[in-house]
């Protein structure tokens, strides 16, 4: 295992997840976890991540670790509410902690991570309560979950923030625009996660992979339509480019992340030792700065195509008469697309996404008809001046 040295803290370049514990990628007996976290740590790991939202999560990881609890960082997540709605107050986050201490089996969590926006409460507030936790040496660090980058930048200019969580891979980059530079203003480390595109860069997923219900990917936008074709375009890059080093394409996609400025640790979350074997593999060896600049450009030419394709796709689902065979599916795609396309704000989709998503179980089709109407009615314009702005490139 490699280890990278941050704010004088030695830690693994590659750190182990929980969130399929909870399900998140199909239904798993949680046990099945323990001894994969268990390798992990004796392989060398070092960095272990958890949420008190991931199902049994934190007790999983805590039951695991307790043989390795002097050479591990153990890193959880507050901000969730009991129903679900965000909620970063003062009491909540102070009497959560309590709750993840006890659950986890440690005296004191290493990395204590704000997971949701709680937009009632006012930052200071929260990171006063983050302080408090510190001084009383219930957390040592505190950090920023994936928040908008507004957000982000709002912690980092209140608080001692030691890093930031971002979703990183060859197949979703954004985060490289977004957040990673507000981070290295303030030189605060990067904590990629889903560094293995969820699957998508293992070689394991084709065009039909079909999900089992409860799987996240069965909405994830990652897996549907024209990114599912350009995921499955970059894992055959790396495919390629990893042959000529004796690595497989999961191996690539890490070494990549592992390669991008600021980036402290890979967060993968395998649920069996070989998975979680061949992961570690991503570290320890470097692509040559001439293949990296080369993967980097196929995957900038690659983003601008999906970009082409994503903006025709969204004009067609909300200018189509019919709803379409997935339309729960295609609602989330499009709001979670006109984010990462830049052309809303998250702030903009958030309303529809509230309206969305207690139909998920038994859509209604008037409702999500109702939701795409007023979504064409916004969007459609900006969809279809986007459009133009592509084929002005083009000529
Ligand atoms: N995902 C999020 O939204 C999120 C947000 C914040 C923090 N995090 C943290 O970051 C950690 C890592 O994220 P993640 O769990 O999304 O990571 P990930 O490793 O990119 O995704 C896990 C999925 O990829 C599959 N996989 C991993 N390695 C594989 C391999 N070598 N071959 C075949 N399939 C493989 C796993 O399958 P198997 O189960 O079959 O191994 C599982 O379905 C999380 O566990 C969590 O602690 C995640």
């Amino acid at each position: 295992m490699a280890y990278r040295t941050y704010r004088g803290e030695r830690l693994s370049k590659i750190g182990v997840g929980c969130y399929g514990v909870g399900g998140a990628y199909g239904e798993k007996d949680p046990q099945q976890y323990v001894g994969v976290l268990r390798r992990a740590a004796e392989l060398g790991v070092t960095f272990f991540d958890t949420a008190d939202v991931y199902g049994p999560g934190e007790e999983v990881l805590g039951q695991a670790l307790a043989p390795f609890r002097d050479r591990v960082w153990i890193a959880t997540k507050v901000g969730a509410s009991e129903s679900g709605k965000p909620d970063c107050s003062r009491a909540h986050v102070v009497a959560s902690c309590e709750q993840s201490v006890r659950r986890l089996g440690v005296e004191r969590i290493d990395l204590y991570q704000i997971h949701f926006d709680d937009p009632c409460t006012p930052v200071d507030e929260t990171v006063g309560a983050l302080e408090e936790l510190a001084a009383a040496g219930k957390i040592r660090y505190y950090g920023v979950g994936h928040l908008s980058p507004a957000r982000v930048a709002e912690y980092l200019a209140t608080g001692n923030v030691f890093s930031a969580l971002v979703e990183l891979s060859g197949v979703a980059r954004g985060a490289l625009r977004r957040t990673a530079p507000l981070c290295r203003a303030r030189g605060v480390g990067l904590i990629a996660f889903s560094v293995t595109g969820r699957g998508m860069l293992t070689g394991q997923i084709g065009p039909d992979t079909a999900f089992e219900p409860g799987d996240i990917r069965r909405l994830d936008p990652l897996f549907q339509r024209a990114r599912r074709a350009s995921g499955l375009r970059v894992a055959d890059e790396m495919r390629q480019l990893g042959e000529r080093y004796g690595k497989s394409p999961v191996q690539v996609a890490i070494a990549w992340v592992l390669a991008q400025p600021g980036v402290i640790c890979a967060l993968t979350g395998p649920s069996t030792v070989a998975h979680l074997e061949e992961n570690l593999g991503g570290s320890g060896w470097t692509l040559d700065a001439d293949d990296l600049a080369a993967l980097d450009h196929f995957l900038d030419t690659e983003e601008e195509r999906l970009r082409r394709e994503q903006v025709d796709e969204l004009r067609a689902i909300l200018q189509s008469k019919t709803p379409g065979e997935q339309p729960f599916a295609d609602l989330v795609y499009v709001l979670e697309t006109l984010v990462e396309l830049e052309l809303a704000e998250e702030t903009e989709v958030i309303p529809a996404f509230q309206q969305l998503w207690p139909q998920r179980a038994d859509p209604d089709p008037a409702t999500l008809a109702g939701i795409r109407a007023a979504l064409r009615e916004r969007f459609l314009s900006t969809l279809e001046g986007t459009a133009c702005q592509s084929l002005a490139c083009n000529v």
